[in-house]
Formats: structure tokens, C-alpha cells, sequence
């Protein structure tokens, strides 16, 4: 495994440099037409969206990916004008949409219409659909799945989690043309199995093991790699080790990527700070200081005020036309 430190942040220069298509707001800045420049302005499609290829090119430049789980189309957008390159759907929402305490009861088609969903809001992130619990337990019954994600739920590619195991079923969905990206480390769907949600990958034969998987999945042709839950040196290391990027969450700082649930990350769920979470803002607080002051003006008879309401000017020359009382 290689020195981690050659990872280090990329130079300003090399961020500069960026090649996946302009965010919206900076690709109206980039030209008088408000296209972005070179290739990208090519067609209308391939204009915006950020590719497969793109973000290995990220790679090779050293400059880092963002990645946000998302499950609806509001959010979506809201995304997309952050610049944000990749959008996974991921069955977390089976915690913060549909609030399991594990992923596991998230079926083929929740993620398949949340997938549609979040389509329909996004103009330029990659998209990944997650495939969830038992949904590629062969590679038949995985090209089934896959292919609705792509199909009905307007994905560009799939996730799954698992090592060695799943190599044979990486393989066949790439060679079905469906990109797969991996996830090893702390795998939520094997919960039971590892005794929890517990960092993975402490002590050398579990250090092996998730680098063999690493290699395994690259080898099988998975175009990126989910690092969850593992040492930031393990994490670092592996990276190094593929040409295919990894993104992190609790992985640390030298992964090519990183990736959050997007309700942690904003403060939806104020109480969950684990220690790999930053929360970005406190909405859950100013949610519920919004509505409160909504239910007080409501029983306060200040909302709505006379600017909220309709005006029928006809109304003016018919006074009595009103059923009594009105
Ligand atoms: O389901 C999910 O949101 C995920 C990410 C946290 C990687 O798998």
C-alpha cells in the first residue's frame, strides 16, 4: 500500500482546472451564451451532465468529488445549483425518509420511484440508485433490479455493497452496460452480521481483507468505490492503491471523494451527530422555529393577512351577491 501523503489536497490550480461540466450558476457566467465551453458544449445533454469518465478524470487531476444522497425532486435542484457532481439515492432513505432503524425493509421499488423523483430535478449531477437488501443476491435477479434503476428511475448507475462476493454480479452488469459502483468497509445492510453499524477494517487480516475486496471490485469494473466506516489510513491507502475513485463517509480526509445523508448533513436530524458527521446547518432548528410561528400567527388570526388573499373587483358592483355572513 502506498504512502497516503501523496494524496494530499490538490492545488488550487488543479481545482481550477475543472473539467466535469460547470455548475449551473458557474456555467452561466462561463460564456455569453451561457454555455459551458469545449466539449461539453457539444449537445444539449452531454452539455451538462457529469459522466462516469468525468469523475475519474477528477481523479487523475487530484481534484475531489462531492457526493450527497438526496430522495426527492425540491432537494434535487437544490443540488444541482450547488454544483454538487454525484447524487446517490441511497436506501438510507429507509432511516431518514421512512424512519426504519435499518436500511433493510427499503424495497426495489422505493428507491426506484425516489430515483424517478430525483431525476426529475436534476439537470447535471451523476446519478446512482442504490440497490437495496437482497435486490442483487445473483446476478440475474441483480440485472433485473439494475435495469429498472436505469430504465424507470432514470439512473446512470447502481450501487451495491459486499467484497469478493459480489465481483461475479459487478461483472455482469457492467457487461449488461449498467455502471456499478462499490461499497465496502461498514456495510449497513449486513448490520446484524457485524454486530452493528461499527467501524470495519481495524487489525491486519480485516485490513486485507477490505483491500482485497478494494482490488476485487476494481478488477470486476466498478467505476467507483463507497469507503464507509473504516480508518483514515486504511482509506487513504486503498485509494492510492485503484485508478478508480473512492468516496468516502467516515473514511477521512484522502479519499478522491466524499459523500453524506443529505438530512445530516443540513442538521434535519439535529440529535444524530456522529463523530464522522458535520452538520452544514441547523434547518432542523429553523424548521420547527418556522412552523411554530406559523401555528401562533394562525391562532393569532395574523395569517393570512389581507395581502394573502384573492380579490374578486365584481364583487364591488354586486354587494349583496355574498351568502350572508360572508
Ligand atoms: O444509503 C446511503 O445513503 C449510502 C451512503 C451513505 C453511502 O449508502
Amino acid at each position: 500500500m502506498q504512502d497516503s501523503s501523496r494524496r494530499a489536497a490538490p492545488s488550487a490550480a488543479a481545482a481550477a482546472s475543472s473539467s466535469p461540466p460547470a455548475s449551473p450558476s458557474a456555467a452561466a457566467r462561463s460564456t455569453p451564451s451561457g454555455r459551458p465551453h469545449g466539449l461539453y458544449a457539444i449537445g444539449e445533454g452531454s452539455a451538462t451532465r457529469v459522466r462516469v469518465h468525468h469523475l475519474r478524470e477528477m481523479k487523475g487531476r487530484g481534484q475531489r468529488i462531492a457526493a450527497i444522497t438526496c430522495y426527492d425532486a425540491t432537494f434535487a435542484r437544490l443540488v444541482d445549483a450547488a454544483g454538487i457532481e454525484v447524487v446517490l439515492v441511497g436506501d438510507s432513505l429507509g432511516n431518514v425518509i421512512q424512519g426504519h432503524d435499518t436500511t433493510l425493509p427499503v424495497t426495489v421499488d422505493h428507491v426506484v420511484y425516489h430515483t424517478a423523483a430525483v431525476a426529475r430535478g436534476l439537470q447535471r449531477a451523476h446519478l446512482v440508485a442504490d440497490m437495496p437488501f437482497m435486490s442483487y443476491r445473483s446476478p440475474d435477479v441483480a440485472l433485473q433490479n439494475a435495469g429498472r434503476m436505469l430504465a424507470e428511475g432514470g439512473a446512470h448507475a447502481v450501487k451495491l455493497e459486499g467484497g469478493k462476493e459480489v465481483a461475479e454480479t459487478v461483472r455482469a452488469l457492467v457487461s449488461a452496460g449498467i455502471p456499478v459502483m462499490g461499497h465496502i468497509g461498514l456495510t449497513p445492510q449486513s448490520v446484524h452480521a457485524m454486530g452493528g453499524n461499527r467501524v470495519q477494517g481495524r487489525g491486519r487480516a480485516a485490513r486485507e481483507r477490505l483491500v482485497e475486496a478494494a482490488l476485487a471490485l476494481e478488477e470486476a469494473g466498478c467505476y467507483a468505490l463507497v469507503l464507509e466506516g473504516i480508518p483514515s489510513e486504511l482509506a487513504a491507502g486503498i485509494t492510492a492503491e485503484l485508478t478508480i475513485p473512492t468516496i468516502g463517509i467516515g473514511a477521512g480526509p484522502n479519499c478522491d471523494g466524499q459523500i453524506l445523508v443529505l438530512y445530516d448533513l443540513l442538521g434535519l436530524n439535529p440529535e444524530f451527530k456522529p463523530k464522522f458527521l458535520k452538520q452544514y446547518a441547523a434547518l432542523g432548528d429553523t424548521v420547527v422555529d418556522a412552523l411554530a410561528t406559523y401555528r401562533a400567527e394562525v391562532q393569532a388570526v395574523e395569517f393570512p393577512a389581507a395581502e394573502h388573499g384573492y380579490v374578486d373587483p365584481t364583487l364591488a358592483a354586486e354587494p349583496h351577491a355574498l351568502p350572508s355572513g360572508a
